[in-house]
């Protein structure tokens, strides 16, 4: 039996890891850890709780102290890092938290790893989950490849380029194994309804503005959840240790064309007039430092490790409204209270 930790498994990405790896390795036990911020929540994963290899740990990355003792109660094998704050515009509004979080709880974990691991490293893995937003921006043209250098310019991507090179660091410095993941944005059920696809979703449901920031000719390349999880599992796996792999979905798309596409997409699901949902569309003021464009290359995890995304973006967009639209008691329940006043004030101006 393996120990692996999870963390952030409450949250909308790591939630399908966790029920992945519960599910496909009967041999492992499972522990997701986390500290339930707004972003996390335990009903997403009550088809798993039950489980018998399944543990869940509320806890704090942020508490060096706590998470050491973690290490040595469980003695995980191996640790798939996702917990982090992970929201741009929050980041512009509150980057400390950023820091704490993303900065300084990673370092946290990569010190009870290697404090726990120091007399064998060679069966150990530090899994860290990170973003292709360290890169920066692109022009018109161009991809992200792992030898891309970092750029980041949001306090978000700030804040995870630090610590992917914290991990790397712990790599080079100490020995620690790990392997490192950049990934495009993702979509799908779970999504907390502050990032771009669940927050329209659940404003054409609710009939309210569609705010979309600057002229809406910013580019996102998009990747279904499972997807995303199918390609952790892998490069978990099967990835070479000290490496890192980009994870895309081969799918640009405008902001306002994808806007578009979802609007007709709910349209045709709500049974409402043709066009009625893109009248709710509103150009609201822009992000400030908005990247234009992201678009990965994902040709290296495709070759090393045979990935490739096994939906097109059509179907991956309909399954997640129809996952919004039968679950709208999860949306009431997030969107309730302190979502309410995040609301607010993000879109006053
Ligand atoms: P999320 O915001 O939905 O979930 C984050 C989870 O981390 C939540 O469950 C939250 O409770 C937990 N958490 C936050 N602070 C914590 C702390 N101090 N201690 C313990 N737990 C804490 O995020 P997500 O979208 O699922 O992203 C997961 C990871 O994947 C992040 O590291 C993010 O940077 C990365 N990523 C996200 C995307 C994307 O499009 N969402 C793309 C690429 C990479
Ligand atoms: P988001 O989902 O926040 O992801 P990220 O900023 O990490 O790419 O935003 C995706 C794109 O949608 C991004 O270009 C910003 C834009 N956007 C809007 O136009 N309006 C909104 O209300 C939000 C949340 C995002």
């Amino acid at each position: 039996m393996k120990n692996i930790l999870i963390t952030g498994g409450a949250g909308f990405i790591g939630s399908h890891v966790v029920r992945l790896f519960v599910n496909n390795y009967p041999d492992y036990h499972i522990y997701n850890l986390d500290a339930l911020t707004y972003a996390g929540n335990l009903e997403n994963l009550k088809d798993v709780e039950a489980a018998s290899n399944y543990t869940f740990l509320k806890a704090d990355i942020n508490d060096s102290e706590g998470i050491l003792n973690l290490f040595q109660k469980y003695r995980f094998d191996s640790v798939i890092h996702l917990a982090a704050e992970s929201h741009v515009d929050r980041s512009i509004t509150d980057p400390l938290s950023f820091l704490k979080t993303n900065i300084f709880g990673t370092v946290n974990l990569l010190n009870a790893a290697k404090e726990v691991w120091k007399d064998d490293f060679e069966t150990k893995l530090f899994y860290h989950i990170s973003t292709d937003e360290v890169y920066g921006t692109l022009g018109e043209t161009g991809l992200f490849t792992e030898k891309t250098s970092y750029d980041p310019n949001s306090p978000y991507s700030a804040s995870k380029a630090s610590s992917d090179h914290f991990v790397r660091a712990y790599g080079e410095t100490y020995g620690l194994p790990y392997i490192i993941s950049n990934c495009s944005n993702n979509y799908g059920p779970n999504q907390f309804p502050e990032k771009l696809i669940p927050l329209f979703i659940n404003n054409i449901i609710e009939k309210r503005p569609l705010p979309v920031y600057g002229d809406g000719n910013y580019t996102r390349d998009w990747l279904y959840v499972i997807d995303h999880a199918t390609a952790i599992d892998l490069a978990f796996h099967k990835g070479k240790k000290k490496e890192t792999y980009n994870i895309g979905g081969f799918n640009e798309w405008k902001n306002i064309d994808l806007v578009k596409l979802l609007c007709s997409l709910m349209d045709e699901k709500l049974n409402t007039p043709e066009r009625s949902s893109e009248q709710l569309i509103t150009f609201v003021k822009d992000r400030p430092g908005h990247d234009l464009r992201y678009a990965i290359d994902a040709s290296k995890i495709n070759a090393d490790l045979g990935w490739k995304p096994s939906l097109t973006f059509e179907e991956g967009l309909s399954n997640t409204i129809d996952w919004y639209l039968t679950n709208k008691n999860w949306l009431k329940n997030v969107t309730s209270g302190a979502y309410q006043e995040y609301y607010k004030n993000q879109y006053k101006k």
